[in-house]
């Protein structure tokens, strides 16, 4: 279901180009409709196994922290129920589930995909790695500071994958549809160097250090619509590719070329990449 709505959605429907045409009931439209409606299903058959089996306490997942939220408030008996209704928890779940997974497995795609193209980008991170976590442990968050480098080079992926999202800054009619660019932001030859290389180096400092904000790169987009999960996405984005180059080394499958896009205009997300054959190695 994920990958059948990442790729009807990142390719567009034909009201994304032409809004009046949304109430023209299209094929891309009908078959929208049916996967959010099977989406929202998903979501409201496990809310009713998990309302059939918890039973208070300690909470294991995030629907019964929910739950127990909820109630918690209940006993307290202070207005803020309204903060915690049936809706809020459907509602979280599925944004969870939309907003904060497909993106973050898009991204491990793109990382895979992009670090095979640059073998020497991927030995680096790794060296890092080893050097500044070892090979005992996984890389924790707090390890995040003493890795500029790997952090880098996961923007740096972030940075030329990401290509158009909503939001504003101009005085826009009522209802306009914004999509603002951000193709031309990351590869903008008056804010980066070699915008079209790929280079982690974009990303870091004189001294080494990770340029956290840097004008011109905005994978999370701005302003009021702004990623909520902003700060949850960065770290486990960092946790995930720090652990995948800890123990694996990804290299391209003999006869493949390169990493590519899948077919499509995309406005959503961003761009899917083309299934790509990897071979993968335990470092240790
Ligand atoms: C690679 C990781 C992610 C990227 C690149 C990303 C990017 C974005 C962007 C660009 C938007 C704004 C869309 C617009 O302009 O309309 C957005 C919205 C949102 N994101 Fe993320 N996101 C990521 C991960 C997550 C995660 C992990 C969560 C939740 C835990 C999350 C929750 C949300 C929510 C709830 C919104 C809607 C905010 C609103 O409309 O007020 N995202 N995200």
């Amino acid at each position: 279901m994920a990958t059948d709505g990442a790729e009807l959605l990142g390719n567009g429907l034909v009201a994304d180009y032409i809004p009046a045409l949304k109430h023209i009931p299209t094929s891309g439209q009908r078959k929208a409709k049916k996967l959010i409606k099977d989406f929202f299903n998903l979501i409201d058959n496990e809310l009713q196994e998990h309302r059939e089996q918890y039973k208070g306490g300690e909470p294991k997942d995030l629907v019964e922290m929910l739950f127990h939220a909820r109630q918690e408030i209940i006993n307290e008996g202070t207005d803020d129920i309204s903060m915690v209704t049936e809706t809020h928890i459907r509602q979280t779940v599925a944004d969870i589930f939309s907003a904060g997974s497909d993106t973050t497995i898009l991204t491990m795609h793109w990382s895979i995909g992009t670090l095979i193209e640059f073998p020497e980008v991927q030995e680096k991170v790794a060296e890092e790695v080893d050097r500044v976590v070892g090979r005992g442990r996984l890389p924790g968050i707090s390890d995040r500071d003493s890795l500029p480098y790997t952090v880098a080079a996961l923007y740096e992926v972030m940075s030329s994958l990401y290509f158009i999202f909503g939001t504003g800054g101009y005085l826009i009619p009522k209802d306009t549809w914004v999509l603002v660019n951000l193709y031309s932001m990351h590869f903008d030859e008056t804010l980066w160097d070699e915008p079209q290389k790929f280079n982690p180096q974009h990303f870091l400092d004189d001294s080494g250090e990770v340029r956290l904000h840097p004008e011109g790169f905005l994978p999370f987009s701005t302003g009021r619509r702004v990623c909520l999960g902003e700060s949850v996405a960065k770290a486990e984005l960092f946790l995930l590719f720090a652990w995948l180059f800890q123990h694996y080394r990804f290299s391209k499958a003999p006869g493949f070329e390169n990493t590519n896009y899948a077919e499509g205009l995309g406005l959503a997300t961003g761009n899917m990449p083309q299934d790509y054959p990897v071979v993968v190695e335990k470092r240790f």
